[in-house]
């Protein structure tokens, strides 16, 4: 008996369509136009650019300008599409179109982390009452399938911890200071010119990104649906030469780590902020534009996810991916928002800080300071998240560079050891 393999094999949803699905694109930015490429480089994986809205008329793009429209609202009207794909800038209008597109009970593919992580239980809720499915893989780490590891492989296994270079501008800064000697600026020119960075790049710059996505892969690693203000992000906008060079006389490197991590007690604690990494960790060499993540499970140990987190080409295949499974019947399960665990931040974070102001000393009040430069005006010890969360935009202001070395502690640990030796 002969086997056909190129038969689709059995499964409980409907088979591909016949007819190439017609796909209603609003935004034909570095995302819109990396999907448009890639379908016309491969018109058989079945589906075609039907319409195109674009906000701005008259500007100059790679398309005849007939192939433009300015209603994105037409196209959620427009029932002989069969899904709708979201890659705008503004967060606002994309849930105004996306949450409208749901409550109509329309497919939607989108890219947008900020304003999914802005809206996310309203997202949930909407697809929950209506017929509408939501996918977006490509608003984290590009390429990588992250989204859908943690919904559908992870979904039933509790996880220890995930931790992240989410964000390829950032990461390409760092690596160019790091290889080349490159400053910063001439560094964040060249993210730019590749089409990694954001619009503003202070979103990128300052982990106001990053810190977006890693709301979404909290939803998805642990059920928890985060409010992205609570979560701590700082930047990179503050470093300079020395910082690299303290990393490096440590053997290590900085890069900017999105950490989610289950905490004895169960309830999970996330931020986003440079940090210390070592040979020793998969992060090391991840470096320019790709991202990494490593997750461990409970059970299944520690895997590690690395792939090109920006560009055209890389997101574009993301929301390609997307399209495929919405075709496929796939919807995202959250299969742990039931148990969704309570959100820490009453631990203590071991930093390096520079800085030349005393003042920010005194405002992170340190519970602990291990190792003090006056000269290279640097200090590293213990402090509360919380003085961090409360005092992130002043430490911004201020030009202020802290880096994680990576070590948490409960809050008041110190002062339990003391009262111990005592
Ligand atoms: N600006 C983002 C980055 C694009 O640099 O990672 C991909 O989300």
């Amino acid at each position: 008996m002969s086997t056909n393999l190129a038969a689709p094999v059995a499964s409980v949803v409907a088979a591909p369509a016949a007819q190439p699905w017609r796909v209603g694109l609003i935004g034909f930015g570095c995302v819109g136009q990396g999907l448009y490429d890639i379908l016309q480089q491969r018109p058989e994986t079945g589906f075609t650019i039907s319409r195109i809205a674009v906000k701005t008329p008259g500007k100059a793009r790679t398309l005849p300008a007939e192939r433009f429209e300015f209603d994105a609202d037409a196209l959620l009207s427009d029932d002989s599409l069969d899904v709708l794909v979201e890659v705008i800038d503004d967060a606002d209008t994309a849930f105004r179109l996306v949450s409208e597109a749901l409550r109509r009970g329309r497919r939607v593919v989108t890219a947008n982390k900020a304003m999914l992580a802005r809206h996310l239980p309203a997202l949930v809720q909407l697809q929950r009452e209506g017929q509408g499915t939501l996918l977006y893989e490509a608003a984290v780490c590009g390429s990588i399938p992250v989204i859908r590891t943690l919904d559908a492989y992870f979904g039933t296994e509790p996880l220890r911890r995930l931790t992240g270079i989410l964000n390829g501008s950032s990461n390409y800064v760092l690596t160019r200071m790091g290889e080349a000697g490159s400053d910063y600026a001439p560094a964040l020119v060249e993210a730019q010119q590749l089409g990694f960075a954001e619009t503003d790049p202070s979103l990128d710059m300052g982990a106001f990104d990053p810190r977006s996505k890693a709301v979404l892969l909290a939803a998805h690693a642990y059920g928890a649906f985060l409010n992205p203000d609570e979560v701590l992000n700082l930047g990179i906008e503050g470093i300079s030469a020395v910082d690299i060079a303290f990393a490096a006389s440590q053997g290590q490197k900085i890069k900017v780590v999105a950490g989610l991590q289950r905490l004895p007690d169960g309830r999970v604690t996330a931020l986003v902020t440079p940090q210390l990494v070592g040979p020793e960790s998969p992060l090391y060499s991840v470096d320019h534009e790709f991202n990494g993540v490593v997750i461990e499970a409970d059970f299944a140990g520690e895997q590690f996810l690395r792939g090109r987190g920006a560009g055209g080409h890389p997101t574009g295949s993301a929301v390609l991916a997307d399209l495929a499974a919405l075709r496929q019947g796939f919807a995202y399960q959250y299969p742990k928002a039931a148990e969704a665990p309570a959100y820490a931040s009453d631990l203590e974070v071991e930093i390096y800080l520079r800085t030349d102001e005393d003042r920010i000393i005194d405002l992170l009040d340190f519970s602990e300071i291990s190792e003090e430069a006056d000269e290279d005006e640097y200090v590293v010890g213990y402090v509360a998240l919380a003085n961090l969360i409360r005092h992130r935009d002043t430490l911004r202001k201020y030009g202020a560079f802290i880096v994680r070395t990576g070590q948490l502690r409960p809050v008041g640990e110190a002062v339990a050891a003391a009262l111990e030796q005592a």
